[in-house]
């Protein structure tokens, strides 16, 4: 039985080294002071997993098509089996990840884990801040009810007041001279292949990052202040206090 489930397991990993580098991903080692607010990153990835997946079942039934979109709604809500509820689950879930997203934001903020040497990983969770906002504002147009097509009426105006570039985006946006059938599926495609596309790819350079970097402890954790293990009489598992990648130190401090 063993061998039969490792012969698979075996058999991947020597040709292509995955189930080291998910053992590596499970096993890494995280300060000894994280706390419930390090998982506002995993739960805001969460919630974004539930909007792709509410979106692709949503997708096989949606219709983008100024004379069908409505409609087509109305099916998915009234007719389909659970389809309200996929359908409450995408729209709900929606404000849930944003609303995630600017916790998150606000941990990284408030522990300082903006600081060297996440730069990088700061400018890459603005980027999804903005995509993720994007996907708000693109998806918001889909149902082609009054309020939609109104809010992106005042959307697309507020970009066309930008200076310069104001007027190509407003174009861009509405894909002609007037919001319809075109800008219709031009949200469509941004919102389902294009936005969602770049977040996946921003979402794994980011997990890269947090995994090759480590996570930040609290700003009131005395392991980062200097305190060693071994001071502490918890020696860790070398017995040796905890540094390097798990936690990097500021420039020019030795
Ligand atoms: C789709 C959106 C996002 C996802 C799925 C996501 C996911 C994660 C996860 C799982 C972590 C590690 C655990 C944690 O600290 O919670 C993390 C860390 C981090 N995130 Fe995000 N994040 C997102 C958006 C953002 C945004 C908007 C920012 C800031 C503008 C940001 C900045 C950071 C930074 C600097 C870290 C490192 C924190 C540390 O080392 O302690 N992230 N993110």
């Amino acid at each position: 039985m063993e061998a039969a489930i490792n012969y698979p397991i075996d058999w991947l990993e020597e040709r292509s080294g995955l189930i080291g580098g998910l053992r590596y991903f499970l096993f890494r080692k995280v300060p000894a002071d994280t706390n419930w607010f390090h998982t506002l990153g995993s739960a805001t990835l969460t919630a974004f997993l539930v909007q792709a997946i509410t979106g692709v079942i949503l997708a096989m039934y949606y219709k983008p098509d100024p004379a069908t979109a409505y409609s087509s709604i109305q099916h998915i809500t009234n007719d389909l089996t659970l389809g309200w509820l996929v359908r409450g689950m995408h729209k709900w879930g929606a404000s849930v990840f944003i609303i995630l997203l600017f916790f998150h934001m606000a941990r990284v903020f408030l522990f300082g884990a903006y600081k060297y040497p996440r730069e990088l990983n700061w400018i890459i969770g603005v980027t999804l801040l903005v995509t993720g906002m994007l996907e708000g504002f693109t998806g918001y147009l889909l149902p082609w009810d009054q309020t939609a097509y109104w809010a992106t009426v005042v959307g697309i105006n507020l970009n066309g007041t930008a200076p310069i570039l104001g007027p190509f985006l407003a174009d861009f946006l509405r894909g002609g001279a007037e919001i319809g059938g075109d800008t219709l599926s031009r949200f469509y495609s941004l919102h389902m292949l294009i936005i969602p596309g770049l977040i996946f790819a921003l979402i794994g350079l980011h997990l890269y990052l947090v995994v090759r970097l480590g996570v930040t402890s609290p700003p009131w954790s005395k392991e980062a202040a200097g305190e060693d293990w071994a001071d502490r009489g918890e020696p860790s598992m070398d017995g040796r206090p905890r540094q390097g990648l798990t936690q990097p130190r500021p420039r020019g401090n030795g």
